[in-house]
């Protein structure tokens, strides 16, 4: 978290983020759900997290949801599905960036991806602790993940011992486009003026 600016960000609650960096949600096997637009800086805080985790040796596991979901399609296809939901269910940490982005790739009369989610929080729910970032509000993971009560069932596990952040500010990628756009501009005045006799 060194890099991040917190003056950007101001209704972040500074002193919430940093409790989450101390992991004790992790020694008390609560989850973490983080939303808000895009470019905000949940992936950023949500990977801080997992690299103090790692420092910390926990078992951590880090997946966007997509290649999570994906992950567990191509189990159903060769046999392995069990042992890949295992591998998800186990990790103290299981950290699930970015709900709501990328094309989830269901096929034929394979379950949805908020079938597999909620079988995934189930499993983790009250023994390990997950953390989740999201670009969507609650109320839209039901069309996303393709059934609106098992998203609900999933994010009722969540709500139960989950700290909520929601990002509500700017995005820091258009910040810094801005920024560079800004500085180029510049640059190319100097030039021109480097140029003159
Ligand atoms: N307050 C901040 N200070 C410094 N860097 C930041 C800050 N917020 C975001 N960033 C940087 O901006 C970029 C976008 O942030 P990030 O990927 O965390 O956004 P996001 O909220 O996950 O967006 P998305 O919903 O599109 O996934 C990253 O490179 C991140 O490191
Ligand atoms: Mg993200």
């Amino acid at each position: 978290m060194a890099a991040f600016d917190w003056n950007f960000q101001p209704k972040l609650d500074r002193r919430t983020v940093e409790e989450l960096l101390s992991l004790a949600f992790v020694e008390r096997a609560e989850d973490l759900l983080i939303t808000g637009k895009t470019g905000t800086g949940k992936s950023h805080i949500l990977q801080a997290i997992a690299l103090k985790a790692c420092e910390q040796e926990w078992a951590v596991r880090y997946s966007r949801c997509v290649d999570l979901v994906d992950d567990l399609y191509a189990g159903l296809a060769d046999g392995s599905y069990n042992r890949r939901m295992q591998r998800w269910a186990r990790p103290a940490l299981l950290l699930i960036d970015d709900v709501g982005l990328g094309q989830l790739k269901r096929q034929g009369d394979e379950p949805t991806a908020a079938h597999i989610l909620y079988t995934l929080l189930d499993k983790r729910h009250g023994k390990v602790a997950t953390a989740l970032t999201s670009n969507l509000k609650l109320s839209a993971w039901g069309k996303y993940l393709g059934d609106a009560s098992l998203a609900a069932a999933a994010l009722d596990r969540l709500a139960a011992t989950a700290t909520r952040i929601d990002i509500d500010g700017p995005s820091y990628r258009q910040h810094l486009a801005r920024k560079r756009a800004e500085e180029s501009g510049r640059a190319i005045v100097q030039d021109g003026e480097a140029e003159e006799p």
